[in-house]
């Protein structure tokens, strides 16, 4: 199996003990740390805040990828920053200018990130692959954990893979992963997966198990 990432979604994990999960995680050999920032409006859910941000970024030195769930996301790039982010996916949706925010997180020395909702066009946001070095596909309507994978984007994956190598983009795929669904969606080309209730958390199961044995080829 390539190489592929995982990216624990940490609106899953146990926020009694959000530092020790995340060395545990870290630990476990997780490779990044998906953090879900929504504000009600886009989405109609809160998940994580800045404090938790914080706490996050102060247990673990890998990268955090923050997944903006917001409305006008350019407004708060700089403060997402501050907090240690390191990719930062915006929601084009939610963006009058996408293209804007997206130069705006470059010039900040982070990496731009483009989340896709199952719902938008390949075709609509096409301009702006030219912009982002991570594109999260959502493959459950974003904002609430524990969905169901939606079956249409899996085309949709396969017309992405198609045209990673003439704009260079990773592919991150975003809700409802599953073990099976990470075996699946690798081999139609994705890079890299969210991992949340599906796979993940609430498993009677070490995190360490569970994240060695997604590695293992088919
Ligand atoms: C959805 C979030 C997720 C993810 C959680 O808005 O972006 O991080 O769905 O994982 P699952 O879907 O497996 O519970
Ligand atoms: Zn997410």
């Amino acid at each position: 199996m390539k190489n592929l990432l995982f990216s624990p979604s940490m609106m899953c994990a146990d926020f009694a003990q959000l530092a020790a999960e995340t060395q545990k995680l870290d630990e476990a050999g997780a490779d990044m740390f998906h953090i879900d920032v929504m504000d009600g409006v886009f989405v109609p859910n809160f998940a994580l805040g800045p404090g938790d941000i914080a706490c996050i970024r102060a247990s673990t030195s890998k990268p955090i990828d923050v997944h903006l769930m917001i409305e006008d996301s350019f407004r708060y790039c700089e403060l997402f920053v501050s907090l240690g982010a390191d990719i930062i996916y915006i929601h084009p949706e939610a963006d009058k200018h996408p293209a804007r925010t997206l130069a705006a997180i470059t010039s900040l020395g982070k990496t731009p990130g483009l989340a896709i909702n199952p719902g938008t066009s390949l075709e609509s946001v096409k301009e702006l692959l030219n912009l982002c070095d991570f594109v999260l596909l959502m493959t459950v309507n974003p904002g609430f954990a524990g969905q169901k994978y939606i079956p249409f984007v899996t085309d949709k994956l396969q017309r992405l893979t198609e045209m990673k190598s003439s704009y260079g983009f990773k592919i991150v795929v975003d809700g409802a992963i599953s073990d099976s669904k990470v075996r699946e969606l690798g081999a139609l080309g994705a890079d890299a997966f969210v991992l949340g209730t599906s796979a993940l958390f609430g498993k009677a199961r070490p995190y360490k198990d569970i994240i060695s044995e997604l590695r293992q080829p088919i």
